[in-house]
């Protein structure tokens, strides 16, 4: 499809200039303080960049901060986070949510010390065969940590990019063509700073439903601004309807108040993580009952109301039933009793959470 407001590179040579001066110069004195940014003219830690990645994909920078000053602490450097037992990282990355990104990052940091020597590779082909490391992570690493012309695309940096070009056309199509121009805006010199300085300037003035142009650096370069409807870009191709499934979750008393807690299996959905035993939802085919959970009690009583959560393909809603133990039951195969304070110590994901708290617990 060709686009009549935009060739590949819709900019001069000077206004390439100017747009790459006025961005830097706003950086320079607007940049977020954030945890795993070095100081204005140092280079940034390759772990700390890795780490700050990996978290931030699908999740906010305010929801990240806390999560990355925790493992920074507890591990300092990659080799630290290698030598960690897995269940660690995943009770340490629970509440983040996206689960496999931590499974994901436990193997890519012990990549790092057995196959790298202990040290980030800076080349894209080799940042992008580590585990967790897509196309946008590795640009990232190789222009943040290691100062290189990659040019990431997030969706902060896709929103600057389509408005300053005025790309029109819905974004999955249209990303080679935001990334063509995003390449030809990126400057050779501070590819890691101008990349941040984008997404600085996509979450605060060029933001997505009420951009504040009047204090855009680049307004009189931007494209869309001229067009009077920034706010219409970019177009996002339509999405598919979410899909809701139900399910049950057996919240088990024992008559000292221990409740019943089973490891997830370590594939699959929520892997490796903790959960009160739940059933039916994680799987279209999944059996709708836990046969072997139910009979651990006389009588289970269904609680009103329901606990919802929202994952990224499907919305599920748990019906919580709940019962005092048997005395004298064998406890099926992966499952256990946990006191309540016990609880805080187990890699619980959020789901889980929202059903300890419908309880009543904290
Ligand atoms: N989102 C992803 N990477 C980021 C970074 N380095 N700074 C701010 N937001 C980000």
């Amino acid at each position: 499809m060709s686009n009549p407001h935009v060739q590949t590179t819709p900019f001069s040579g000077s206004d390439i200039a100017g747009i790459r001066a006025a961005i830097l110069a706003w950086y320079d004195a607007n940049r977020r303080d954030l945890p795993w940014r070095a100081a204005p003219g140092q280079a940034a830690e390759p772990y700390r960049v890795w780490l700050s990645e990996i978290m931030l994909q699908q999740t906010t920078v305010p929801a990240v901060k806390g999560y990355f000053a925790r493992f920074l602490e507890r591990w300092p450097d990659v080799g630290a986070l290698a030598a960690a037992p897995i269940d660690d990282v995943m009770h340490a990355w629970a509440g983040l949510g996206y689960y496999a990104r931590a499974r994901n990052l436990h193997r890519c940091a012990q990549q790092i010390v057995h196959t790298h020597g202990g040290a980030f590779p800076d080349g894209l082909a080799e940042l992008r065969a580590l585990p967790g490391v897509g196309d946008y992570t590795a640009a990232a690493i190789a222009a943040i940590a290691f100062g290189q012309p990659a040019a990431p695309v997030d969706a902060n940096i896709e929103r600057v990019v389509s408005r300053l070009a005025a790309i029109t056309e819905p974004v999955s199509p249209a990303k080679t063509l935001v990334r063509k121009v995003a390449a030809t805006l990126e400057p050779r010199e501070r590819p890691g700073d101008w990349a941040q300085a984008l997404m600085d300037l996509g979450s605060s003035v060029c933001s997505a439903r009420a951009p504040k142009c009047l204090l855009c650096p680049a307004v009189q370069w931007c494209r869309a601004q001229a067009g009077g409807a920034p706010e219409a870009l970019p177009v996002k191709p339509p999405k598919a309807a979410r899909l809701k499934r139900t399910g049950v979750v057996y919240w088990l008393e024992r008559p000292d108040g221990a409740l019943l807690v089973r490891k997830r299996a370590a594939k699959g959905m929520l892997g490796g993580l903790w959960e009160f035993p739940s059933a039916g939802w994680d799987d279209r085919l999944a059996p709708p009952t836990a046969p072997e959970i139910e009979r651990l009690a006389v009588a289970w009583e269904r609680q009103p109301g329901a606990v919802t959560h929202a994952f990224t393909h499907f919305e599920v809603e748990l019906r919580v039933l709940t019962a005092k133990a048997r005395s004298g039951v064998n406890l099926p195969e992966g499952t256990q009793w946990s006191t309540r304070d016990g609880l805080i110590g187990l890699a619980l994901p959020t789901l889980m959470k929202k059903v300890a708290r419908a309880m009543g617990l904290p």
